[in-house]
């Protein structure tokens, strides 16, 4: 009981989660090197400790696009805190694994066609920059970004595109401020125009750095 009164439900649920989590064993597998999107736990803690450094910071989404979700930690994390989520990945390996890893959680991560936040949580199949929808998220996360995602300029204006008006923009990375803070000033990443941005230091975390862009 007293577990639950120092804990919001959301925290409750992800922390349920996680506990479900630890007493299975998983094999996922992906085609690079990277090897930290293989631990589910891990994945969802670090995504945790980004949303508490930035939650307060973002209004009240209603509607999210988890971009590059991966294996869909983030996009069902979102679901868990109400909101409306459809992750978008390109890679059909990791959407079908993300799907089979959540149903032995207990968790259904439908699988669309096209953008529908009434299914979420939910996963869309397709290259991001192709997506034609506009003026429908309140949100728009990745998660332990793709570098190619963000240093692609057309990334940002279908960002542009999607995002409701006062929409935001949250992009978490492993390294740290300095580094961004550098990249940014040798314009290998290039803050979009039509945003204000605002860099949040994670402390002890796997993603150490969140850059928030808000649609202005
Ligand atoms: C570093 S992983 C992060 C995965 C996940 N967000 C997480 O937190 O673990 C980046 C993901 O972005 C995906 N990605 C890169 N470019 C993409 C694009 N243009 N459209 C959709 N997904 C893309 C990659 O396939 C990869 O799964």
């Amino acid at each position: 009981m007293e577990y639950l009164e120092h804990q919001n439900i959301e925290e409750v649920s992800i922390s349920e989660l996680t506990k479900k989590m630890e007493s299975m064993s998983f094999h996922l597998h992906q085609e690079t090197t990277d090897k930290a999107q293989l631990n589910p736990i891990k994945r969802l803690s670090s995504i945790q400790n980004v949303w508490k450094a930035v939650k307060t910071k973002l209004g009240n989404p209603k509607t999210a696009l988890d971009v590059g979700s991966g294996f869909a930690y983030g996009t069902i994390f979102l679901d868990k805190q109400n909101i409306k989520t459809v992750g978008i990945e390109k890679v059909r390996s990791k959407n079908t694994q993300a799907i089979e890893l959540f149903r032995k959680l207990g968790i259904i991560l439908n699988k669309v066609d096209e953008i529908d936040f009434t299914k979420s949580p939910a996963i869309l199949e397709a290259d991001f920059n192709s997506l034609q929808s506009q003026e429908v998220a309140d949100l728009i996360t990745m998660f332990y970004l793709s570098g190619e995602l963000v240093t692609n300029q057309q990334t940002f204006k279908v960002c542009e595109k999607l995002l409701k008006k006062d929409g935001k923009i949250v992009l978490s990375t492993e390294a740290d401020r300095k580094t961004i803070e550098s990249i940014i000033g040798n314009g290998n990443f290039k803050l979009p125009s039509g945003f204000s941005f605002e860099i949040i230091d994670v402390p002890n975390n796997f993603e150490k750095t969140v850059i928030i862009l808000n649609k202005v």
